[in-house]
């Protein structure tokens, strides 16, 4: 097949899904040649709908070109049009930026930056090679954001971030656009927010994302920890020096497979964990984590089939957890001492998520303030419910230093 056909079946099948809304985006899809950006891919593999790693350190995966559907998302929420400054946080292979060069045309402006010199050696290849001389790319630490051409009218990162940087806040035109994967209560959610007033920030629409974590100034490790017996993996929804953190030993006796087991409305799928009530859940308590087994043991056939992996929710109370059984039915298991005030807690948190109409990601909204740039420093959360709430609301400060309130309702 050749290029031109299978660039033409990938953008027909993007519509057809749904993930193409505007006649611009798809024309900026099907106009910039992807392969170009992969070189050495036959143009069946260029045009799959999968990211491809570019570079892989110590095993892991630090860049990658992104997948076909989730760039038309993300194009799609961002919103990037004739004449408009754009700053994009990680260049990759460069794609992605001339998809953004395409958008804004001969009157706008893209920088993009990475933080290896080799990639941004490559995007800039790639792009000459594509016929994008016009896109700037700049080697430099995203975290900082790229104060020489802003302000912009859209920034976008390409890289998750567990906060919202007040640098990049600063660096928005008023009433422009910031776009970033952003962790949620463990939830990595493609955020798109208006830049409604001085160091104010209001999402106009969320989506599930799954990106490659910042490197550098904004790095943030996780809390992820392995239990004693090193097969089974806990990731608190909490950052790691949020006070209300459980203590993720505890979950260790939830492991063994002996509890008492009540029946729930609900469990949800494997989706949900992160998407739907599992965000639900970690929104609302503090004690949620996503925890997860191995293929093999009594959890397999109980938990949720994450390809290697077994996964679930659970909640820790006191000296004691609960876990959410998906299979034979939807249960949740007490275990320890204060096991039935954690099951109470969880079987609490499916019967809110069931009675709201089981929301997902698309339902949040945030808000984010940057006190420092904020002209009135109150930050909005009057009424927010706060930890042990049923889901209406919480506010959680990140560790950028933005604060973000998050809450139930109808998103874009
Ligand atoms: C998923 S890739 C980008 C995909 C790309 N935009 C495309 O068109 O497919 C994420 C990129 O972010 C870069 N990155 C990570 N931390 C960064 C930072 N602090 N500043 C700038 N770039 C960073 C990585 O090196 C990687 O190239």
């Amino acid at each position: 097949m050749t290029a031109d056909r299978a660039r033409s079946a990938l953008v027909a099948s993007l519509v057809r899904d749904g993930r193409v809304r505007t006649p611009a985006v798809r024309a900026a899809l099907e106009t910039v040649p992807r392969h170009l950006f992969l070189p050495g891919l036959d143009p069946a593999e260029a045009y799959a709908d999968v990211a491809v790693p570019i570079k892989v350190d110590d095993g892991v995966t630090v860049s990658s070109v992104s997948q076909p559907s989730m760039v038309a998302i993300m194009l799609e929420q961002l919103g990037a049009g004739p004449g408009h400054r754009v700053l994009e946080i990680g260049a990759g292979a460069g794609w992605n930026a001339a998809l953004l060069g395409r958008l804004v045309g001969p009157d706008g402006v893209v920088t993009t930056l990475d933080i290896d010199d080799d990639l941004v050696a490559g995007a800039r290849a790639n792009l000459d090679a594509a016929g994008f001389d016009g896109v700037e790319v700049v080697a430099g630490d995203g975290a900082l954001g790229h104060p020489p051409a802003a302000p912009y009218d859209r920034i976008e990162l390409t890289v998750g971030s567990t906060g919202v940087r007040p640098e990049w806040v600063a660096q928005l035109a008023p009433g422009g656009r910031l776009l970033l994967p952003l962790t949620v209560r463990g939830s990595q959610l493609s955020v798109a927010f208006t830049h409604t007033a001085p160091g104010r920030l209001r999402s106009r629409s969320v989506r599930s994302c799954a990106f490659v974590r910042l490197r550098g100034a904004g790095a943030d490790p996780g809390a992820e920890v392995a239990l004693p017996d090193g097969r089974w993996r806990v990731q608190p929804a909490c950052a790691s020096d949020d006070a209300d953190v459980p203590d993720p030993r505890a979950l260790a006796r939830a492991t063994t497979g002996a509890g008492t087991d009540r029946a729930v409305a609900a469990a949800g799928s494997v989706a949900d964990l992160w998407d739907g009530l599992g965000l639900w859940c970690a929104v609302a308590d503090p004690g949620v984590v996503r925890l997860f087994g191995p293929p093999e043991g009594w959890a397999a056939p109980a938990l949720f089939d994450l390809g290697g992996v077994r996964a679930t929710l659970g909640l820790v109370a006191g000296d004691g957890c609960a876990l959410l059984l998906a299979a034979p039915e939807a249960t949740v298991r007490s275990c320890g001492p204060d096991g039935d005030l954690a099951a109470e807690r969880l079987a609490g948190l499916v019967a809110g998520w069931v009675d709201a109409g089981r929301p997902h990601a698309a339902d949040l909204r945030v808000e984010a303030v940057v006190p420092s740039l904020a002209e009135d420093p109150a930050d909005g959360t009057e009424g927010a419910t706060g930890p042990g709430g049923t889901g209406a609301g919480h506010v959680v400060v990140d560790g950028a230093g933005t604060r973000l309130t998050l809450q139930w309702g109808t998103a874009g």
